[in-house]
């Protein structure tokens, strides 16, 4: 089953909102349906938001193709839906190039991205799992943030499709997966895949992981990426920061799986990102509450980026 897919002329997606507790996918037939999807996380990610962003075009040009100064408006609502990974925005513009030769040829340049993100997510698999093999022998104890698995790609993922990988060759003792507040998308989504794949793992608060890596239970951090800037600077789910923070202190690898597709070389620094702050009522209700969505990992605290064509050693100085 794809995270999302064009299916009869229609967006489908599984419905993110639902997980764990039903596994349902929703047909989109709307821009406004969409963008609704993407704002509510029903579809999130930074891979699946790159194809929800070129799929997203196609429903554009069916729903406004006689009308520019509608379908141009509708393009940019899905380009802005939300504004901290890069792939959305990169999904949608490099389909909209597509609209004046019409809807076929909009279409099937979304089909070609979704299958590269398809292709990025096998590569890094192996060479994420190479590495981690590499860093930390061969039964590490990782510890993941948020949810980089099937559901945050089309299939496969990122960093857990490189956990997988280890898994399937024999080489992964277990997972520490981060809850991941507000959303939990690591309690309800990573928890979810990897009872799925049969890997043996435990649900630990945000909080716990740089204790956990102080008291010597994890050998590896292996997370995803919403924006790697030119400089190395890692924007991903907020939490990642205490994370590779307390990789540091530990003296273990921290380590970012990510398609070049969330490479940003238009952007020099995570200063210069756009964070999402969102509801603080997804925090708490009845006080005031401050909720950024992502936050930014400065590039001397990560060892390595593994994307789908390379593995940038930034411990060695090498440079995204
Ligand atoms: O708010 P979300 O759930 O869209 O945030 C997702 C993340 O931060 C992921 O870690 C990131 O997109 C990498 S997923 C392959």
């Amino acid at each position: 089953m794809r995270t999302i897919d064009w299916v009869d002329g229609n967006v489908e997606i599984i419905d993110q909102t639902l997980l764990p507790g039903r596994l349902e996918l929703r047909r989109i037939a709307t821009v406004e349906d969409l963008i609704n999807a993407i704002q509510s996380l029903a579809v999130r990610g930074a891979p699946a938001l790159g194809v929800a962003g070129a799929y997203g075009v196609a429903l554009a040009a069916r729903q406004h193709g006689g009308d520019e100064k509608l379908l141009l408006d509708a393009v940019h609502r899905i380009t802005t839906a939300r504004p901290t990974a890069v792939n959305l925005a990169r999904g949608a513009e490099r389909v909209a190039a597509l609209l004046p030769k019409g809807f076929d040829a909009v279409l099937a340049e979304a089909d070609a991205l979704r299958d590269e993100e398809i292709a990025a997510s096998a590569a890094m698999a192996i060479r994420g799992a190479d590495l981690l093999t590499e860093l930390c022998g061969p039964a590490p104890r990782v510890l993941t943030h948020c949810n980089t698995g099937a559901l945050a790609a089309v299939v496969g993922g990122t960093a857990l499709g490189a956990v997988a990988e280890l898994h399937r060759r024999g080489h992964l003792d277990s997972v520490i997966a981060s809850e991941t507040r507000p959303l939990l998308q690591g309690a309800r989504l990573t928890s979810w895949e990897l009872g799925q794949l049969g890997i043996d793992f435990r649900v630990a608060v945000d909080s716990a992981g740089p204790f956990l890596m102080a008291r010597g239970e994890v050998d590896a951090v292996v997370l995803g990426a919403d924006r790697i800037c030119g400089n190395g600077d890692t924007v991903n789910k907020v939490g990642t920061y205490a994370h590779a923070l307390g990789a540091r202190r530990a003296g273990i690898p921290f380590v970012v799986v990510a398609p070049e597709s969330t490479v940003d070389h238009d952007t020099a620094s995570g200063a210069d990102v756009e964070i999402e702050d969102r509801d603080g009522a997804e925090v708490v209700t009845g006080v005031p509450a401050v909720n950024p969505a992502f936050d930014v990992t400065p590039h001397d605290l990560v060892t390595a980026i593994v994307t789908d064509r390379r593995v940038v050693r930034l411990d060695r100085g090498e440079r995204v």
